[in-house]
């Protein structure tokens, strides 16, 4: 596995590569691997010839200063991680070798980014689009994936990269849980003992709630989870929408095909998000 920082470097032997006829797969993480980010390396190596990982915690996707400063780094234990799942490049940027200068382009990325996690973190998907337009225009993958977890950010980068022509597959992937049901996430590392055992009450009230839709409209569906997971000490429910899986819209009722629910949770300070998905006649 060979290790980059700078851009040049990088885009050398990628150019390498590809004249060599490879496919380049790519999997952009803001490091603090776990399970779910291997997960889609794993397919990334898979699906094609090169897998390029970069692990960059993109300041311009956060808009509270505190939670990017505490965003966990752990670098070297990615670098072990990556060549373990065999991923093949590994690129940790830098800040301004990303941002010579500051990022001003303001995305269309319509109504999907209005609602839910756009709608609290006024800004994030700008961030994200912003970084993923310049990893996109260096690495120049032609597949690039994205864990199911962050439902509404691989539904705005497909969109985005639709929108804006962009040559590269989006390869959507599973959430991965932990066994007792916790969704694998860098934020977990910030959970104490105590927090994470309450945290587990969100995935099980999310898969409680398949059952509950059998017996209650959507609304009572929604209530009820916002009920359950306030009344776990040191939980606080920030928003469950439940909503039309492709334009994240909310739905009234279950007569749709794709739905999805989205929780995002304040456990402490740390905030966790999870979704799943309700099938019609479950
Ligand atoms: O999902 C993430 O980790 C980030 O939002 C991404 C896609 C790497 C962009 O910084």
């Amino acid at each position: 596995m060979k290790v980059f920082d700078k851009i040049a470097d990088v885009t050398a032997e990628l150019d390498r590569l590809r004249a060599e006829g490879k496919t380049i797969g790519f999997v952009p993480t803001m490091g603090a691997l776990h399970e779910g980010h291997l997960s889609l390396v794993k397919k990334c190596v898979a699906e094609n010839d090169v897998c390029i990982v970069d692990a960059f915690v993109n300041p311009t996707q956060f808009n509270n200063k505190e939670d990017y400063e505490k965003y966990p780094r752990t670098v070297d234990a990615d670098a072990k991680l990556l060549e373990g799942a065999g991923a093949n490049l590994v690129w940790f940027p830098t800040e301004s070798d990303i941002y010579p200068e500051p990022d001003t382009r303001v995305f269309e990325l319509g109504p999907l980014a209005e609602v839910m996690e756009g709608k609290y973190r006024p800004g994030h998907f700008n961030g994200v689009a912003q970084v993923l337009t310049r990893l996109f225009s260096i690495v120049k993958p032609d597949r690039a994936y994205f864990g199911e977890k962050d439902f509404q950010q691989l539904a705005i980068v497909r969109e985005m990269v639709k929108h804006y022509n962009i040559p590269v597959q989006i390869v959507g992937c599973p959430i991965v849980r932990e066994a007792d049901g916790l969704a694998l996430s860098s934020r977990n590392m910030r959970l104490s003992a105590e927090q994470r055992q309450h945290a587990l009450r969100i995935s099980k009230t999310l898969f409680a709630s398949l059952d509950k839709m059998k017996e209650m409209s959507v609304e009572e569906v929604k209530q009820w989870v916002i009920k359950e997971v306030n009344s776990e000490p040191g939980l606080e429910v920030e928003y469950f929408e439940i909503s039309d899986s492709l334009t994240l819209q909310p739905v009234e009722n279950w007569n749709n095909e794709n739905i999805v629910g989205c929780i995002t949770v304040y456990c402490g300070e740390v905030r966790l998000i999870d979704n799943i998905q309700y099938k019609k006649n479950i």
